[in-house]
């Protein structure tokens, strides 16, 4: 095993995919943390190719923080080869380098793992049985680095957003000024996630030495009208939103009805998270253009 500090302050982390949606808040988040920091995204360290993940890990880093992912849900579904390559046999990859160096890997999957068929929140434990193709490639993910017998944090969590980047917060914040009244599902309920909240939780898991699955999200629960009443209001735009079911807005894969993630292993270990609306107060305040 290399020589190289631990878990404490100065140790190094490496983040993959660092220019996406997460990637953008996990860096910040770790120097908060007391970590030195290198980023990377895929013109860096590309995690589909063993030579790059090999040359852009060196044996003197402590934590490998993967957020890099096939995220397109509904081109999944044509392009499922493709988002394997990133969403398992990537994941698969870094595991194998961080067995081998000795350094811990955090990994970020879905509330897509399962089917959206339950009625309570969905526990660390249950099943996986993802309903389409995007899902079923991070189930896989999850799978390749249990199986890699590698030190490893997998954090799953629901319904992404940032300032930036592509997301629910600012389309329906774009569309509220745009439009007089928008029509929003009704039918599907889970949890909101702000990235720089989730990258503060998953950081303060991590150096707390949680290992195995664990589920971030934001406190509360809502569906996605009333989330985008939420962002329309916080916004203060005069726009109507109007509530409509999913078979009034067929997409090419089908979305978990109920993907209420289970907090109660997370809230023990680093306290409450922060509930969705004052999370996204936060949030709106800084929306990029
Ligand atoms: N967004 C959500 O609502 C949501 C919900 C639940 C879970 N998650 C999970 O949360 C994590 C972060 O999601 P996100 O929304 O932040 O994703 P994102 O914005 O789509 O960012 C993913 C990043 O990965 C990069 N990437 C793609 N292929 C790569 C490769 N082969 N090597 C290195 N980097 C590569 C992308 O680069 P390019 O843009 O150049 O392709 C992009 O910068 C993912 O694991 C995702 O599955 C997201």
């Amino acid at each position: 095993m290399p020589d190289r500090p631990c878990d404490g302050e100065g140790a190094l982390a490496v983040v993959v995919g660092a220019a996406g949606m997460l990637g953008r808040a996990m860096g910040p988040a770790l120097r908060s943390a007391g970590l030195r920091v290198a980023e990377s995204d895929v013109g860096g360290v590309d995690i589909t190719n063993e030579g790059s993940v090999r040359a852009g890990i060196g044996e003197d880093v402590r934590f490998v923080v993967n957020c890099a992912a096939y995220t397109d849900v509904d081109r999944a579904e044509t392009e499922e080869a493709a988002a394997l390559a990133v969403n398992a046999e990537g994941p698969g990859l870094l595991a194998e380098r961080c067995r081998e160096i000795g350094a811990a890997l955090l990994h970020f999957s879905t509330d897509y793992v399962f089917d959206g068929r339950a009625s309570a929140p969905y526990g660390i434990g249950e099943p996986r049985r993802a309903l389409g193709a995007y899902g079923r490639t991070k189930a896989e993910g999850e799978r390749r680095i249990e199986a890699s017998g590698c030190e490893s944090l997998i954090v799953r969590t629901s319904w992404l957003y940032a300032p930036w980047g592509k997301n629910f917060v600012r389309t329906i914040a774009r569309l509220a000024r745009e439009k007089p009244e928008i029509r929003v599902v009704n039918d599907q309920r889970g949890r909101p996630t702000s990235a720089e909240g989730l990258a503060s939780s998953s950081a303060a898991l991590l150096l707390k030495g949680e290992r195995g699955v664990r589920h971030a999200t934001d406190g509360g629960e809502c569906t996605w009208f009333e989330f985008a009443g939420e962002i329309v209001r916080t916004v203060g735009a005069p726009c109507r939103v109007l509530p409509c079911s999913t078979e009034e807005f067929p997409r090419p894969a089908a979305r978990p009805a109920y993907s209420v993630l289970d907090l109660s292993e997370t809230e023990a270990a680093i306290g409450p998270m922060t509930d969705w609306r004052t999370a996204l107060r936060d949030v709106v305040a800084r929306l990029e253009p």
